[in-house]
């Protein structure tokens, strides 16, 4: 066992009660088979499934393309206000059972607003149900608006565009889906012009690409964090630049588990980033399609990788201070978390 522990369940109870933030959590990806199908009655959409047996069972993937196509046929439900109010409050519901104090959501404007659903709906149910959290648990959020890579950078640009009469609600961009043959590069212009907005930006990065895209999302976007960056580790050089400069990585092991960006969960580098002085975090990406919410992922990774007190708590400690908050609240947050430690 490993030290600071004397049994899995001793770890498991230190987990739940660790103070936390949530920095990479799609909401759409939080969207459970059982809101899926209630959904679908309320608003008479069709969904190909005839029970909730039968999407679970569809959660079968080889990549990250398998995922997405069936990603944003669930989000298909999601058109009303109350819909997306619904959604996001299931999601801060179950976050708060796992002790997550600070949560920055991404949302993915362009998969309801190619549909005919307005950017003003979607945000408007989002930050309802946001504040109602605060109000209902004290619980703290910042909502990051994600273009859709496999679109065009004239699309994001659009969507940017959308986005303005809302900026109070935004605090930063993030660039998701296909990453394969979508490099940060063809979205250089619309992060510099967030950049100049104000806005904290963000990239998914070496999920499955190469570890060139988390250095161009670097170089070239400029970004604050890099979502995912498994694969930075195939390059020593790139390594030592993260570890440097104390970039955050929003790590997500059992989507990565999912995805096939691990064969086992004992292979997983989240140990490896450690030892390596990366600035990890652990979170959930889309629990709902991915096996588990943040605790889930915390268990899941510090079973296969028999991690340590110390290791939990730097991960903890991780995602506040790589987190959007200021320092004051950071500090507030460190404080708790040494209160347990
Ligand atoms: N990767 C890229 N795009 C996504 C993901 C992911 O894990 N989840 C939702 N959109
Ligand atoms: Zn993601």
């Amino acid at each position: 066992m490993a030290d600071g522990f004397t049994s899995r369940e001793e770890r498991a109870a230190f987990i739940a009660g660790l103070p936390k933030a949530e920095l990479h959590l799609h909401i759409e990806g939080s969207l459970e088979p059982e809101l899926m199908f209630e959904l679908a009655r309320r608003n008479g959409v069709a969904i190909p499934f005839a029970n909730v047996g039968e999407v679970r069972a569809a959660y079968a993937f080889s990549n990250l393309q398998d995922f997405l196509d069936i990603y944003y046929q669930g989000m298909g439900v999601l058109q009303t206000e109350q819909d997306f109010y619904d959604l996001t409050a299931a999601y801060c519901t179950r976050a708060n059972a796992d002790t997550v104090r600070h949560v920055e959501i991404f949302f993915d404007p362009q998969g309801h607003t190619a549909r005919g659903v307005a950017f003003e709906t979607v945000i408007t149910g989002i930050t309802r149900a946001l504040d109602d959290a605060k109000a209902r648990y004290g619980m703290t959020s910042k909502l990051i608006l994600c273009f859709l890579r496999h679109l065009s950078e004239a699309e994001a640009e659009a969507t940017l565009d959308e986005a303005l009469p809302f900026l109070d609600r935004i605090a930063g961009v993030g660039l998701d889906s296909s990453e394969l043959g979508h490099p940060p590069a063809g979205f250089e212009r619309v992060f510099a012009r967030a950049r100049d907005l104000g806005l904290k930006l963000v990239a998914h990065a070496g999920e499955e690409g190469p570890p060139e895209y988390v250095r161009e999302a670097l170089d070239l976007l400029k970004v604050d964090r890099i979502d995912h960056g498994n694969r930075s580790l195939e390059d020593p050089a790139l390594v030592a630049r993260l570890a440097a400069s104390g970039m955050t990585l929003t790590v997500c092991p059992l989507s990565n588990l999912k995805l096939c960006v691990v064969d086992d969960m004992a292979d997983h580098p989240l140990k490896i980033m450690l030892d390596a002085g990366l600035k990890a975090t652990v979170n959930s990406d889309d629990p709902s399609y991915f096996g588990g919410y943040v605790n889930a992922n915390y268990q899941a990774v510090a079973d296969a990788l028999d991690l340590s007190r110390d290791d939990l708590v730097t991960l903890a400690r991780n995602s506040f201070t790589g987190s959007f908050l200021s320092d004051a609240e950071k500090a507030r947050h460190l404080a708790a978390i040494a209160a347990r430690a």
